[in-house]
């Protein structure tokens, strides 16, 4: 039997009890800004738990675009499921699946898709870069990559370190994961952004024509 996480037990609390408004809404807004999605876009949201970032994606995509949403865990998604019902978004695919584990996963027909994004996930992850480079082969060449994660805050913002750990280790990230340091050599035309004192770093980089797999993914 597979271990409970705090997304297969807490998935209907996990909006209440994340810290969205406050916090890491901040840091998913800044990364939709910095892609500058076109509307009619197809965009990849791995780990996407409840889809917080559904609603900003659909304000720039709209109607002709989609969002197919991966996570593992089969109760984050029934939240997802039940956020697009009840917006009226039939342009949602969710799909249950291991981001890290991604090589025969069926992601549908938008592949390879015009943008992928990860909030606060691939720091869950303890073979993050795959499912960066997963991301990476699955959006088409130029298309926008962005990584939402968090670290320890910097400078003044230093002395929130433990509440920020805290976060980090009741949600079962890595705070020391840093999984945008790996981008800059994957992608091209970074764009980077940092926000609540640092604790939240957002980079978006561009898919350069080599690494572009048309969904093969490795
Ligand atoms: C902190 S939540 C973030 C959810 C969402 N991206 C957000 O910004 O609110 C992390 C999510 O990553 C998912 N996750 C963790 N490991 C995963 C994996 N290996 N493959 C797919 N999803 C995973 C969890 O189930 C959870 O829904």
């Amino acid at each position: 039997m597979k271990k409970p996480t705090p997304y297969t037990i807490s998935a209907r609390m996990y909006d209440v009890i994340s810290f969205e408004w406050p916090i890491y809404r901040a840091g998913r807004t800044a990364a939709i800004d910095l892609m500058a999605l076109p509307a009619g876009s197809h965009v990849l949201d791995i780990g996407c738990g409840t889809g917080l970032n559904f609603a900003l994606l659909q304000r720039r995509i709209g109607p002709a675009g989609s969002i197919t949403g991966v996570d593992a865990s089969p109760q984050m998604l029934e939240q997802a499921r039940r956020r697009a019902t009840s917006a009226g978004w039939e342009n949602v695919n969710l799909v249950a699946a291991d981001a890290t584990a991604l090589g025969s996963v069926d992601l549908g027909h938008h592949v390879p898709f015009d943008a992928a994004i990860s909030t606060y996930a691939l720091s869950l992850m303890a073979r993050w870069e795959v499912a960066l480079d997963a991301m990476i082969s699955a959006t088409r060449t130029g298309g926008a990559v962005a990584v939402v994660d968090m670290q320890k805050p910097v400078g003044r913002a230093e002395l929130w370190t433990p509440l920020a750990r805290l976060a980090c280790r009741l949600g079962g990230s890595d705070i020391d994961a840093h999984p945008w340091t790996a981008m800059p050599a994957r992608l091209d035309a970074m764009k980077t952004a940092s926000v609540r004192g640092g604790h939240i770093q957002v980079r978006v980089g561009s898919v350069p024509s080599a690494t572009a797999g048309g969904g093969h993914f490795f």
